[in-house]
């Protein structure tokens, strides 16, 4: 990665969903870098071990993406420690709902929107009036390559992601003139708690004519998954992302992945269809 600033500690980070997987990885790294770290998640007891097993300094703070009260709660605990607020927020928690759109529930689709999409914005507004009053912040938006392609299956997870993507391409537009950053990380595959298979291997085959292609889909995610990056890879792009002092607006991690990224949106949508249905296909085969 490009070294485009030094990082010189000491700001106020929070991190959603850091109980696990990046959001836990990312905390440790900022922490080790002398950043006060406010490590938020539903779980409180893992974000208490976590404060207790960490060199520096790492605040647990209990936080429901989709509970407006608890969204509250957590800017009362960070202003306790720093009054005038975060310096970086990063937007982290969240999970995957991935299946053929057409056996997913209703219900499951707008659960999956509310911690992604709308969690994720509340969760900004309730911390940005300080950053604004400040003039200064940053908020890194943990997005997905799946909220710049789309492959089968991934209609539902990818289209939460790709509302983050619009979301905070907006953001960086509007909050530019109060000198407030806005920025997007998108990782591939990374080995984490992430289930990716679980709808499928749970509620799917609910529709017979489906169960092929969720196979199929079943074995391209597990294949996926075994050549994934570790968290502790993708949360070092976070850092990066949250801490350089010229962030660049998107951070493609692992940064190979930029090449297959570029390709599969340059070319022409049916012949991207084609190769993504074959690569599904064959992962089964
Ligand atoms: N792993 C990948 O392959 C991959 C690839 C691309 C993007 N991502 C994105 O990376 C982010 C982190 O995922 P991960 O892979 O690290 O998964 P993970 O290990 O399952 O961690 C997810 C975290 O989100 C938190 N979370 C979920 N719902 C929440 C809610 N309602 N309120 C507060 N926290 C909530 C969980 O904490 P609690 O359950 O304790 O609340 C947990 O700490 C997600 O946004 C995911 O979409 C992951």
């Amino acid at each position: 990665m490009k070294n485009d600033g030094p990082d010189t500690g000491g700001k106020a980070i929070l991190v959603t969903g850091a109980s696990s997987g990046i959001g836990r990885a990312t905390a440790i790294q900022l922490a080790a870098a002398g950043h006060t770290v406010f490590a938020a998640a539903r779980r409180l007891d893992r974000l208490t071990e976590l404060a207790r097993t960490t060199p520096g300094t790492v605040i647990p703070v209990r936080l429901d993406v989709r509970d407006p009260e608890s969204v509250r709660a957590a800017v009362a605990t960070v202003a306790e420690t720093c009054p005038d607020g975060l310096d970086v927020l990063v937007n982290n928690a969240g999970y995957a709902l991935i299946g053929p759109a057409e056996t997913l529930s209703t219900e499951g689709v707008r659960a999956q929107f509310e911690t992604n999409v709308i969690g994720l914005l509340d969760v900004t507004r309730a911390f940005l009036p300080q950053m604004r009053a400040r003039r200064s912040g940053r908020i890194v938006n943990i997005s997905s390559l799946l909220g710049a392609i789309t492959v089968p299956g991934s209609g539902i997870y990818g289209g939460s992601k790709h509302a983050v993507e619009a979301l905070s391409d907006a953001l960086r537009m509007e909050l530019k003139q109060f000198g407030v950053e806005v920025v997007v990380v998108q990782p591939s595959f990374a080995s984490t708690d992430i289930d990716v298979t679980q709808h499928m291997a749970s509620g799917g085959g609910a529709i017979a004519e489906y169960a092929p292609l969720e196979r199929q889909l079943t074995a391209y995610l597990d294949e996926q998954m075994q050549k994934a990056v570790s968290g502790e890879v993708v949360a070092a792009c976070v850092v990066h992302a949250s801490t350089t002092a010229r962030p660049k607006a998107r951070y493609v991690t692992p940064q190979r992945e930029a090449v297959t990224l570029g390709l599969l949106t340059a070319l022409p949508t049916r012949l991207t269809d084609a190769l993504k249905l074959r690569l599904v296909r064959g992962a089964a085969a």
